[in-house]
């Protein structure tokens, strides 16, 4: 495979970091001609920034697609209605105040076994305000953390669902921390839109875990907000960042994506504990939904 540390592409981009936690613009390449070596420069750019912004890129469906196929095997989205030529590409047109957005903090996907690496979006109209995406660094999340609470978060996975989106019965469970597979680095994998309880507490110790860890993993300082101009395409590491649309805006809002196929989440090592179902609420909707997972994945004894 080409390196790009043995070629000079890329040398000449013009690459501005956004903030302090994460985030670049870059300039000075057109994605439409890009091929293997700049793939390779851009995913190094990526394992740097987390999430990379292309302006004035204006790519068709097609050269969408063939740029996102650099980077690994494309997805159809399961929780979204595809276009039958193209499964692995889909639009979102949004108008401000209808609810169609994303405006929760969430990796994508993570309620499924193989949740997403990567997408590839691009913003083709943009509303006259607002409508602005944030993202948060979860290497930053992780390292932030206390050296017990990390310790504990660490042993510890969790169970994520598709409620949001109708599908509760999709189920997944994922460590709470993370390892890179490409940095090595360790980083929070859980969301307040998908994740539903970590699975070796009880649901009221779960749920004062989680609602500190999703606040935690979403504070200013881990973030970066980008305000768009249409025709820019960004793309982000689902593994190590959670996004956030900001549903602030008036008129229409349209996207088009596509995402690069999934891996399996791999924790820093095996949970440490069972899972915990004892007592078991039946009032709790998310005990019934761990239990009902794990009957089906390990056989009810
Ligand atoms: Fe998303």
């Amino acid at each position: 495979m080409a390196s790009a540390i043995d070629s000079n592409v890329g040398k000449d981009w013009d690459v501005r970091r956004l903030t302090g936690a994460l985030g670049a613009e870059v300039r000075g390449l057109d994605l439409e001609k890009a091929g293997p070596a700049e793939a390779d420069a851009i995913r190094d750019l990526m394992a740097e920034h987390l999430v990379l912004f292309f302006p004035e890129q204006h790519l068709t469906p097609d050269t969408h697609i063939a740029f996102g196929r650099l980077f690994g095997k494309l997805e159809a989205h399961p929780n979204l209605s595809l276009d039958a030529e193209r499964p692995e590409f889909f639009e979102l047109r949004a108008e401000g105040g209808s609810g169609a957005i994303a405006d929760e903090w969430h990796s994508d996907l993570t309620c499924e076994e193989h949740p997403s690496v990567m997408a590839i979006l691009h913003m083709v109209k943009c509303p006259p305000y607002g409508g602005d995406t944030m993202w948060a660094n979860m290497y930053k999340a992780y390292e932030g953390l206390s050296a017990p609470m990390k310790e504990l978060c660490e042993g510890l996975t969790a169970l994520h669902d598709a409620h949001a989106h109708g599908k509760p019965e999709n189920v997944a469970v994922h460590p709470v921390v993370r390892v890179h597979p490409v940095t090595g680095r360790k980083s929070l994998f859980v969301n307040e839109h998908f994740t539903r309880r970590i699975v070796e507490m009880g649901h009221r110790e779960s749920e004062a875990l989680l609602g500190f860890l999703t606040k935690w993993a979403t504070q200013p300082d881990f973030t970066v907000r980008y305000h768009w101009t249409e025709g820019t395409i960004a793309m982000w590491d689902n593994r190590c960042t959670q996004h956030c649309v900001l549903s602030d805006f008036d008129g229409e809002r349209v996207i088009q994506r596509v995402t690069v196929m999934g891996d399996e989440p791999e924790g820093v090592a095996p949970p440490r504990w069972a899972p915990h179902l004892k007592p078991f609420s039946a009032a709790s909707r998310h005990d019934r939904q761990l239990k009902g997972y794990i009957d089906a994945r390990f056989g009810n004894d």
